[in-house]
């Protein structure tokens, strides 16, 4: 594939908005309480992905996100894999993201009879308090069913979400997660550091992230916990059993084209980014009305590409070939860095080192001029 081919684009994200409750802490496009256009909303997404003219190739991933897509039920997700599982290569990977309490031995069965391949469980925590201070509606033993579901059925491979920075953890709840993450034994695991995000609930209550001090310590000893056990660190918030990498997700940091449909959903391909407006009924309608979704676009030029291939890059673990991702604005910083350890270079490749990698958005603010 070539990045930029209009032929090529081989990833495909689909986002399904509905959710039960807004979490405290979520900023993303989610619609409460509009179970009923469901039925409308699988529609629009069908001729959606009808129309993306982008989409010619054998899709190697597919990520159904949200949102809660597990929301949709059993019977309409069905539908939507249906019409993609033709446009797949053999073996690609797909994903449905799930919350713990929607998650059952049913569901997980037809998601494997559909097709799905993988499921990514938002976990959060097994810590009761946690749980709470993310306004989270399950509770550690739902989390812990949805797990067993899944392992029962055992065609789905399977990773865990987790949050570390949350107010209140200590470095002993994040050991009790670990413990459990270990012995649930997932293929991947996404351990991400709680954003305050502008509009969350949390932000506007004034809930104070932690000292960053603690925050870093606390992703330490994640990062320590999982590599002890066999899991690849292979991008700073993601890691993996061997194979079990998210082919989805790499994709985005390879600097890959893809599509997005859905409402709030972006695509890339080559110098054109568009996101779609949030909305589900602007968007339905649109759809309905046989047009585009109501949509911005994006001309990107090759100098916001370049920057985005190296703050892409250098959160994974691999070399990152500079013949791929373009000059640096300040070669100088890279000798200047390697001196102080935190970044390697070897045969036109650069790699961030471990310390490197835990101060990647300082390394890449020192090679890059951002506007
Ligand atoms: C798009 S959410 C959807 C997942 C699913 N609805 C759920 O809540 O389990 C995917 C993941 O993003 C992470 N996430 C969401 N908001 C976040 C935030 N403000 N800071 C850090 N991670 C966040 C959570 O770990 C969540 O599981
Ligand atoms: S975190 Fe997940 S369940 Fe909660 S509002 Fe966001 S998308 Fe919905």
């Amino acid at each position: 594939m070539t990045p930029g081919d209009p032929a090529g684009v081989a990833h495909l994200y689909v986002h399904l908005p509905f959710c039960a409750a807004r979490c405290g802490y979520c900023a993303f496009v989610v619609e409460v309480g509009r179970e009923d256009a469901r039925d409308a909303y699988l529609g629009a997404v069908r001729a959606e992905i009808r129309r993306a003219d982008y989409l010619r190739g054998p899709l190697e991933s597919v990520y159904l996100g949200g949102g809660t897509p597990t929301l949709m039920g059993a019977g309409r997700l069905r539908a939507l894999l249906d019409d993609i599982r033709p446009r797949c290569a053999p073996g690609a990977e797909v994903t449905v993201e799930a919350n713990p309490e929607t998650v059952d031995a049913a569901l997980v069965a037809a998601l494997a009879d559909a097709g799905a391949t993988r499921v990514s469980l938002g976990a959060q925590s097994t810590r009761d308090h946690l749980l709470a201070a993310l306004d989270r509606r399950c509770g550690p033993d739902q989390v812990r069913r949805a797990v067993d579901a899944v392992r029962e059925d055992g065609r789905l491979r399977l990773s865990l979400d987790l949050m570390l920075g949350v107010p209140g953890q200590d470095g002993g709840d994040l050991a009790a997660d670990l413990e459990w993450v270990l012995a649930a034994r997932p293929e991947h695991v996404s351990w991400y550091e709680l954003e305050f995000k502008e509009g969350s609930a949390i932000a506007r209550g004034g809930a104070v992230a932690p000292d960053e001090d603690h925050a870093a310590d606390l992703y330490e000893q994640a990062i320590a916990g999982l590599e002890g056990a066999g899991y690849r660190w292979y991008e700073l918030a993601n890691f993996a059993l061997p194979g079990g990498e998210c082919r989805h997700s790499l994709a985005y940091w390879h600097a890959r084209d893809y599509v997005g449909v859905g409402v709030g959903a972006v695509s890339t391909v080559g110098a054109r980014r568009w996101r779609n407006a949030p909305g589900l009924d602007r968007y339905i309608a649109a759809l309905e009305a046989g047009e585009d979704p109501p949509r911005t676009v994006e001309q990107r030029d090759a100098d916001v590409r370049r920057r985005e291939r190296w703050m892409l890059g250098t959160r994974l673990d691999e070399p990152l070939d500079m013949a791929w991702a373009g000059p640096v604005d300040h070669p100088d910083a890279l000798e200047r860095l390697a001196g102080r350890g935190l970044l390697q270079r070897h045969a036109g490749t650069v790699r961030l080192t471990r310390r490197g990698r835990l101060l990647q958005n300082a390394v890449v603010q020192e090679i890059l001029d951002f506007a």
